[in-house]
């Protein structure tokens, strides 16, 4: 690796943008080129984040011998495609959640990387959100005894948004689940591993993709209550409560800049604002991965993915959530 990582960007969307600002609060990483399928698109991308190539084609971009991790900011279903072809072309990645539509493809993406000694990391932001290490570090202790119940949400009104657009349309693996219901999931399987048993329930809008789902973790000694939809807005306070004690994440849970600790009737509030919009920690991490050569992260690694997925695949299979060209 060079003093300072060259970085990429395809897929130009909404969080790119985001992620491109947290890019540049991060020392030790340039922004060396972007791409978009609409050239004009990605000039002035370029000239808004600084970027120093602008590219009319994510191949490009995979050519450009100076990019040396890119940043895959497309829909869900061109995960797997965008991966493979960066992986192929010697760059390490950080591809944004989903890593893949479905454990298969997930594994797929693991595999080259693996075969190719590359970083891959799923774009999981909220594993490195400092509230959510604290609070991570807090449970393991068992300094407020086990934890028995956890309760996270996501939710947004979005059932007026573009039906072609990724969240709508099926053929873009759209719905709830897979693209905010992962961080409740997330959550649970941070805190309390993968459940041994769930139940289920799911309602569909019209173009076919789930709409809102609630699930229920079955664990030993705990429950976990989740929700994410997108067809009202939630408080998106997350609870974990154990034999001692109680944890809360503040609104929104999933990039947390504060959270509070109940024991025995006393409250201590802790407050962790966010450097820029909490996009840097993910990026911090990959830039320590590759300092230190590493290809996968310890925070969240390849078989954390892995598990996350498959239980993802479990659950979509019991709610009938299917996408166009799944066998
Ligand atoms: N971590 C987070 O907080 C967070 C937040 C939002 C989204 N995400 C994730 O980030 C990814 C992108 O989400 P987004 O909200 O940025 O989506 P978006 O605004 O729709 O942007 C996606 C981009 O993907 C590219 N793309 C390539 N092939 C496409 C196709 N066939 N149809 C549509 N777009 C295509 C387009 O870029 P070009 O036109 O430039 O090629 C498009 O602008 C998703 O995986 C999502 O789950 C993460």
């Amino acid at each position: 690796m060079s003093v300072t990582t060259a970085w990429g960007i395809v897929g130009l969307g909404n969080i790119a943008g985001k992620f491109a600002s947290d890019l540049a609060l991060v020392p030790g990483t340039r922004l060396r080129a972007v791409a978009s399928r609409d050239v004009h698109k990605a000039r002035s991308f370029s000239e808004e984040f600084g970027a120093e190539q602008a590219y009319g084609s994510y191949a490009a971009l995979f050519a450009d011998p100076e990019v040396e991790v890119v940043y895959i900011a497309s829909p869900h279903s061109f995960h797997r495609e965008h991966t493979l072809a960066a992986l192929q072309a010697g760059k390490h990645v950080l591809c944004e959640k989903p890593m893949g539509i479905n454990s298969r493809e997930v594994k797929q993406v693991l595999d080259l990387a693996g075969k190719k000694g590359l970083f891959l990391m799923e774009a999981l932001w909220s594993r490195f959100n400092p509230s959510i290490r604290e609070v991570y570090q807090l449970v393991r202790t068992g300094d407020l005894g086990p934890l028995s119940y956890l309760r996270a949400d996501f939710a947004f009104p979005a059932l007026d948004r573009d039906p072609l657009g990724r969240l709508l349309n099926p053929a873009l693996a759209g719905g709830s689940l897979l693209d905010i219901g992962i961080y409740p999931v997330f959550l649970a399987y941070l805190l309390l591993g993968v459940p041994g048993d769930f139940k289920v329930l799911a309602h569909f809008h019209g173009s076919g993709v789930e709409k809102q789902i609630a699930l229920l973790f079955d664990y030993p000694e705990a429950i976990a209550v989740l929700y994410s939809g997108f067809s009202s807005r939630s408080e998106m306070k997350a609870e974990i409560s154990c034999r001692d004690g109680s944890i809360f994440l503040s609104p929104r849970w999933h990039r947390a800049e504060s959270y509070t600790v109940e024991r025995e009737g006393e409250m201590s509030h802790i407050e962790l604002p966010l450097k820029g919009s909490g996009y840097t920690y993910e990026i911090e991490e990959v830039q320590s991965c590759l300092k230190e050569g590493k290809v996968q992260s310890d925070l969240w690694s390849w078989e954390d993915s892995r598990a996350l997925h498959d239980l993802l695949d479990k659950i979509r299979q019991s709610a009938g959530i299917a996408f166009p060209g799944e066998s």
